[in-house]
């Protein structure tokens, strides 16, 4: 799957891609530490990520995640990432829903980059995998992703008590979705 919004292409990259993987995720440990559990030992090492993109690219055809990397538009075979959007818990029908994940280089927050890479991803992969229903939790104290959500047509359910052990601690989140039309019942 590979998309494209106006300034940025979304991908699931290659091999050649880790070590911006990896550094994507060195430059942003700090950025991304209060929201998402810790990462497990060896996360930043070649081996890891090549286990870890093989398994991407197994679900992704098993239809099981969709693992999408953003690149800038136009930027060239090197070009650093700039964020990552997710779908994965794909349940199939009776339930036809998936949950939405995502973050964005610190360095490239506040510029819509995110809105604009989650409203297309979300609207493309609904219809590619005949979703009913995207959802997404996020820290309730989360203001940044409770507003790309919000942009994205996401409703507010519920809030779910000590929901993620992120920073040391458990934390409350808020469970959200969005829905699209029902998807035939002999779809995948
Ligand atoms: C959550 C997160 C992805 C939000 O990123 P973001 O850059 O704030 O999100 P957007 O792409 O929607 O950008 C919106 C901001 O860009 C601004 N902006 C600047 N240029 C813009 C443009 N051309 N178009 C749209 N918005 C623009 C908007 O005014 C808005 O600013 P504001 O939030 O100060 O009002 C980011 O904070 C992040 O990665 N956090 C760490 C990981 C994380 O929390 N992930 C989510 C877990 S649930």
């Amino acid at each position: 799957m590979q998309l494209e919004t106006p300034r940025l292409e979304l991908m699931l990259p290659g091999d050649e891609a880790i070590p911006r993987i990896i550094a994507f995720y060195g430059k942003n440990a700090e950025h991304l530490l209060p929201w998402e559990p810790a990462p497990a030992p060896g996360f930043l090492t070649t081996a890891h990520w090549e286990e870890r993109l093989a398994r991407f690219r197994r679900e992704q055809d098993d239809n099981v995640s969709v693992r999408l990397f953003l690149f800038g538009r136009g930027a060239g075979d090197s070009a650093p990432i700039l964020g990552i959007v997710s779908f994965t818990r794909f349940f199939a029908l009776p339930v036809k829903s998936a949950q939405l994940g995502y973050a964005v280089d610190r360095e490239h927050e506040g510029q819509g980059l995110m809105s604009e890479a989650v409203q297309h991803a979300v609207a493309h992969v609904a219809r590619a995998r005949s979703l009913r229903r995207v959802t997404a939790t996020y820290q309730v104290d989360n203001v940044r992703s409770a507003r790309v959500l919000a942009r994205a047509g996401f409703t507010v359910d519920r809030v779910i008590p000590r929901h993620l052990f992120t920073a040391g601690a458990w934390h409350d989140h808020t469970l959200v979705h969005r829905d699209f039309d029902a998807p035939r019942a002999d779809s995948t």
